[in-house]
């Protein structure tokens, strides 16, 4: 069998070639080996972001002919690559070698006359390719390989997990069915570069990133693009600047609060977009929530959107979980499966609420890899132990360093297979001590609750910070409760007898909601979970109204 090599951040889009074949046979397992990815989480997010810039996105007419479209363009400059993909009709993204064929491109355009659209004075990297002969292109017209944008629904994943021979392989094919192309990747990073030029207009030293799950390694396709305003150029130019005798009214004006700052900064932006930023749509400004956001969809890519102002720390957390992903092939595998398992048994929500989210999961399946012996990832003090010089990073006061150099991170010795770490993971979480204990990824251990919250997770930066206080007493039950019926489930299963009655089994039976059929089974599951309920809603009749009425919405 040949050996899964977990593709770059620079190569993914390659991993789903395999799709129809080799990614059915997702190879022995080599537990243990770093991935070949060893670029810094620094050194791809500066690569995609400088490869976004010299991108355009065109909208193009349903029958096109790609050799025209390519030829039109290299008058302009070269094509570095490109690919097509369908979003209310096709459009093309383009990556030029050169920023400077852009400019040429956007010379060399029409602009819709005064009369039928009033414009605003905006070169935007969108463009429409239209000819005026269409007739002529259908001669030597070859069909349009279009880029999937979204992963196959949850049933015809199942039919394809029934045909693998093992649940190891069942979770690589998921991973590989989610996981975020490396064309989704680009469209991601287009989208915060176009958001970017128009901030631009107010703040000119401003730049557009992305976070969370688009550049952690654990974003799946269809998910939300988070992206933040970073200033960070206009610090450089503050702290030059006391070295002469002149002081700046540098852009702001001075604010009593940091958060004041934000919710200005949002607000005009938002407003911005809303009144003129070419296709966004549903601009929703969120500026009381505790990370204040804007939240508008993107048409031209496709992408729902949450624009924050520059959270140091969250972005610190994005790259901790890459070091995570990338230090073992069965981190991610894990991850997106407990994450689709979580979704189809209603334990996620896209809607924020009292749900535990994906990024709580996350940890939660990170927390369970130290926990095993050997453990399978390092917990962030040791990985703090690893940092150097130019890895130290203090936010606000908090200790946030760590190394970032994957090579320093020594392999683990840890060779469980999938099959046991899955089914290890219900059992794991099925019998965690809630009620006492919470977890602590910075030590790797779990530690005694500071508070009364059913499930605590420490912010492993903002040590005072609980990433899950959203989620209530039922939810976390049925959280366990499920748990338990999956742990179950592995356990009595009988795969070949499944098999030959073509039921689904192993994570394909996870993947099903556990019906009515079997809902006195559950009800064994769920003893002695229905007086902790009882007591929660007691004691939380107790607490204070106002702090129960914490806000679900944003972070
Ligand atoms: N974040 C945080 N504390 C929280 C929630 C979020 O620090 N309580 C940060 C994390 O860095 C997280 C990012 O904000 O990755 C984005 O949050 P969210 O969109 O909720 O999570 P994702 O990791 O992006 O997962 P998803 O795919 O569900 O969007
Ligand atoms: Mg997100």
């Amino acid at each position: 069998r040949g050996r899964l090599r977990l593709p770059g951040p620079g190569s993914r889009g390659h991993a789903r070639l395999g799709r129809s074949g080799a990614a059915a046979q997702p190879a022995a397992e080599e537990p243990g080996e770093v991935s070949t990815r060893k670029k810094t989480f620094a050194e791809v997010q500066a690569e995609r972001l400088d490869q976004a810039e010299r991108t355009v996105l065109i909208k193009c007419p349903s029958r096109l002919n790609e050799k025209k479209l390519l030829q039109y363009l290299s008058s302009h400059g070269n094509v570095k690559s490109h690919f097509f993909f369908e979003n209310r009709g096709i459009s093309a993204l383009i990556e030029f070698s050169e920023k400077s064929s852009i400019a040429s491109l956007q010379d060399a355009v029409g602009i819709p006359s005064a009369s039928e659209h009033h414009v605003v004075p905006f070169k935007s990297r969108l463009f429409t390719f239209t000819l005026k002969n269409p007739v002529s292109q259908h001669l030597e017209e070859t069909p349009l390989h279009l880029s999937p944008q979204s992963h196959i629904p949850v049933k015809n994943l199942i039919e394809k997990l029934c045909l693998a021979d093992s649940i190891s392989s069942q979770m690589y094919i998921l991973l590989d069915e989610y996981q975020l192309t490396e064309e989704n990747i680009r469209l991601r990073f287009l989208a915060c570069s176009l958001v970017r030029d128009f901030a631009r207009a107010y703040f000119p030293d401003s730049t557009v990133k992305p976070f969370g799950s688009s550049v952690n390694t654990f974003g799946k396709l269809g998910s939300d693009v988070d992206m933040f305003l970073d200033f960070r150029d206009t610090g450089k130019h503050a702290t030059k600047m006391k070295k002469g005798p002149f002081e700046m009214e540098y852009q702001m004006k001075r604010l009593p609060s940091e958060r004041l700052a934000t919710q200005r900064i949002l607000s005009v932006i938002g407003d911005c977009l809303d009144n003129f930023g070419p296709g966004c749509a549903n601009v929703q400004k969120i500026l009381n929530a505790r990370c204040p956001l804007v939240k508008f969809s993107h048409q031209p890519t496709g992408f729902q959107c949450d624009l924050s102002v520059s959270n140091s720390i969250a972005i610190r957390s994005s790259e901790l979980l890459y070091i995570y992903g990338c230090l073992d092939s069965r981190v991610r595998a894990l991850v997106f499966s407990i994450r689709c398992w979580a979704r189809v048994h209603g334990l996620t929500n896209s809607a924020p609420g009292t749900w535990i989210t994906n990024f709580s999961l996350t940890m939660m399946v990170m927390f369970f890899l130290q926990r095993r012996s050997p453990p399978i990832i390092p917990t962030l003090d040791q990985l703090k132990e690893l940092a150097g010089e130019k890895d130290k990073h203090i936010i606000g006061g908090y200790d946030c360093s760590f190394v970032s150099d994957l090579r320093k991170i020594k392999p683990t010795k840890n060779a469980e297979t999938l099959d046991v770490l899955l089914s290890e993971f219900f059992e794991y979480f099925g019998n965690f001590d809630f009620r006492k204990n919470s977890i602590n990824l910075r030590k790797g251990k779990e530690v005694n609750k500071p508070e009364s919250s059913p499930l605590y997770i420490w912010n492993p930066f903002e040590q005072d910070l609980n990433i899950s206080k959203n989620v209530n007493q039922p939810q976390l039950e049925k959280f366990i409760a499920m748990a338990r019926e999956s742990a179950w489930i592995l356990q009595k299963e009988d795969k070949t007898q499944q098999m030959i009655n073509k039921e689904p089994w192993g994570l394909a039976a996870l993947l099903i909601p556990f019906g009515k059929n079997n809902s006195s089974k559950m009800k064994n599951r769920m003893k002695g979970i229905g007086s902790e309920t009882i007591r929660s809603l007691l004691d939380s009749l107790k607490l204070n109204n106002a702090s129960s009425q914490q806000k679900a919405v944003g972070k």
